[in-house]
């Protein structure tokens, strides 16, 4: 059924970064959970949108053609994305819709209050926590933070697996931001099992 249900979804929009993605083991966003994003995207009127983990920027231009009245700040800190990312924006972004920040996230200090309608999270796992408190405040009240990767390949939730250190670390605190998101007074969040998981947190004041 998922094959049946995707093809009658839009057919893929940049074949050519996807391949490069697959064949350089970039990670990027699931096909499923971009489609869940991309229908928030159509719901909203001129929404600026924050991205953080730009890479090559193949969810960033998703966005951009999803809803042409969208502006998009995306940030990435790797020297070798940020390089491929503006080279995909100059031949694809023709609106001119996406402004790449060159910057470790946890970093800029740029933002305003209250700028962004939709903030979507991809960067390193470890901060997605930091990211979300860092960055709540430049959303507007009625906005959307998206998580993405909270399931963590299916790590998460699962006690039985034997996993390396390093892993079992990661996924607690993957699991201890998926908690402190549930409980979280200013946001109700869903969780979705889309992709890798995918959390959308809706900021109710
Ligand atoms: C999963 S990839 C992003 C995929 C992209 N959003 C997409 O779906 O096409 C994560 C990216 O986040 C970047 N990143 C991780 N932590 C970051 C940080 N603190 N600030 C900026 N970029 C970060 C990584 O370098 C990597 O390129």
């Amino acid at each position: 059924m998922d094959d049946y249900i995707a093809n009658l979804n839009q057919e893929e929009l940049f074949p050519d970064l996807l391949k490069f993605a697959r064949q350089n083991k970039v990670p990027i966003i699931n096909r499923d959970s971009l489609n869940l994003i991309k229908t928030y995207l159509y719901l909203f009127s001129s929404p600026k949108i924050l991205e953080i983990g730009t890479a090559i920027g193949y969810s960033a231009l998703h966005f951009a053609l999803a809803n042409p009245t969208a502006q998009i700040d995306t940030m990435e800190r790797d020297a070798k994305m940020i390089e491929i990312a503006q080279s995909n924006f100059q031949k694809y972004d023709g609106n001119h819709q996406i402004n790449l920040i060159p910057v470790d996230a946890l970093e800029w200090d740029g933002w305003e209050k209250d700028r962004y309608q939709i903030i979507f999270i991809d960067g390193a796992k470890a901060q997605y926590q930091k990211f979300f408190a860092k960055y709540q405040e430049a959303l507007e009240p009625g906005g959307l933070i998206i998580t993405d990767n909270i399931g963590f390949h299916n790590l998460v939730g699962n006690d039985e697996k034997e996993k390396p250190k390093r892993i079992k670390n990661l996924v607690t605190k993957v699991e201890n931001y998926n908690q402190w998101l549930k409980d979280h007074p200013q946001f109700v969040t869903t969780f979705f099992p889309l992709g890798d998981g995918l959390a959308v947190s809706w900021k109710v004041r």
